[in-house]
């Protein structure tokens, strides 16, 4: 309703000036075009036409790139301030473009140039931009890596192949020092210091962004693959409708989770058992609906809903696990883990050596404590949020099957 109001009331007063504004920018698109482009026809910009914005329309499609990035922002502010009425009336209200159904804030622009979404698939300077890419991968996965692992994610990523976007998420500035290897060149790298997987990822793989990939890997930098087929993997997510899922953990020893450990006798399992009096409910994390955030591989559907989950300040994730099965239904069946491509867990300290001494304390107890402080506040968040809204619409939350 808030936002309903909002755009409704609070459009109307602007429209005016934003047509104004669109007709100028439009007009100095292509004076720009006029100028960048003597030999072009001007019939072809159609100036008489009332309706400007349409014309610099085709020619975003087409020249966008060439015309220079600099010149038109840098002229923008000079053409905004030019007030004239006529412009206004050569409008007549008819070339308004209000379209509610486009993405919010892009109301005013015809649905057919919006794009709403984007990918990571990189392109070249020159030639036709549709002959750009030779293979649009349908998976990506992401390594959160410090250059301390350079082997062992070069073993890694050698297990994805072209089918997969490579993207790396450096969180110690060294990134160059990857170029040696063959695949560097075709992945993307970004740079931030001492972030966690779960900041990269709320930054960076933001659903509209990733949203070209059926399937999205967000794994730690210690893990082992060598029992590891991606492919073979991703067809057993599809025969056991996996939307949240990761391989089979060895070594048994040092698990926190029965439900992580790897069967050796079938190719998938959805529940387990836990110690006495760890499971309220056979069908409940750790039990059942639950992975842990190591090495976990969301459907695109499943991740729309996980990343708004994810906290900006909770960087680390912890609790993330036990939730996950709030954005997949029947959590019990669409969360799994995959048996028979199984990875090694190397339990390598790698960001949680990264902190800072507090107290007299090491580095890593820093980080420790806070993990368990981020899991707490993350269990509140979660209740809190739950009880406003049963409240809101009048349910006992004691009586709903949240909790
Ligand atoms: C543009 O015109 C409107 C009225 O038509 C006026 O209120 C406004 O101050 C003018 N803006 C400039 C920058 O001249
Ligand atoms: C990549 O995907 C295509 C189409 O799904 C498939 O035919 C091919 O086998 C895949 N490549 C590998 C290495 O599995
Ligand atoms: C809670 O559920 C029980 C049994 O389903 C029902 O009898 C009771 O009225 C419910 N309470 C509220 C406040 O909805």
């Amino acid at each position: 309703m808030g936002i309903l109001s909002r755009s409704a009331g609070g459009k109307k007063p602007n429209e005016n000036m934003r047509l104004i504004v669109t007709t100028f920018v439009g007009l100095a698109f292509g004076f720009l075009i006029g100028v960048s482009f003597p030999t072009l026809s001007l019939t072809k910009l159609n100036l008489s036409s009332s309706l400007l914005p349409t014309v610099d329309l085709s020619y975003t499609e087409d020249k966008k790139s060439d015309i220079s990035s600099q010149s038109l922002p840098s002229s923008w502010p000079s053409e905004r301030s030019k007030n004239s009425s006529s412009q206004d009336q050569s409008l007549n209200g008819k070339s308004r473009i209000w379209v509610p159904s486009n993405p919010r804030g892009a109301e005013m622009l015809p649905p057919g140039i919006v794009a709403a979404e984007s990918d990571f698939y990189l392109r070249r300077l020159w030639g036709k931009p549709s002959e750009d890419l030779t293979i649009k991968p349908r998976y990506l996965v992401t390594f959160t890596v410090g250059l301390n692992q350079k082997k062992n994610i070069d073993a890694a990523v050698k297990k994805f192949s072209e089918n997969f976007t490579i993207l790396l998420f450096h969180y110690d500035g060294q990134t160059t020092e990857w170029d040696d290897l063959e695949w560097s060149k075709r992945a993307i790298h970004i740079s931030a210091r001492k972030q966690t997987k779960w900041w990269y990822a709320k930054r960076f793989l933001h659903p509209d962004i990733v949203a070209p990939y059926d399937y999205i890997f967000i794994w730690d930098e210690d893990l082992g693959v060598e029992h590891f087929n991606a492919e073979e993997y991703l067809r057993l997510v599809k025969k056991h409708g996996l939307e949240i899922s990761q391989p089979g953990l060895e070594p048994n020893k040092g698990l926190t989770w029965q439900m992580t450990k790897r069967r050796g006798d079938r190719e998938v399992h959805k529940q387990t058992e836990e110690k006495p009096g760890w499971c309220t409910d056979p069908l409940l994390p750790p039990c059942a609906a639950f992975i842990e955030i190591m090495a976990p591989v969301f459907s695109r559907s499943a991740w729309r809903c996980v990343w708004h989950m994810i906290q900006n300040d909770l960087v680390h994730g912890w609790g993330l696990d036990f939730a996950l099965r709030k954005c997949v239904e029947p959590a019990h069946e669409k969360i799994g883990v995959v048996d028979s491509q199984w990875i090694v867990h190397q339990t390598v300290p790698s960001l949680g050596s990264q902190g800072e001494s507090q107290n007299g304390k090491a580095p890593w107890q820093g980080v420790r404590e806070r993990c368990r402080k981020e899991w707490t506040m993350f269990q509140m968040r979660v209740a809190n949020a739950e009880n406003a809204y049963f409240k809101a619409i009048g349910v006992d939350p004691s009586n709903s099957t949240a909790h």
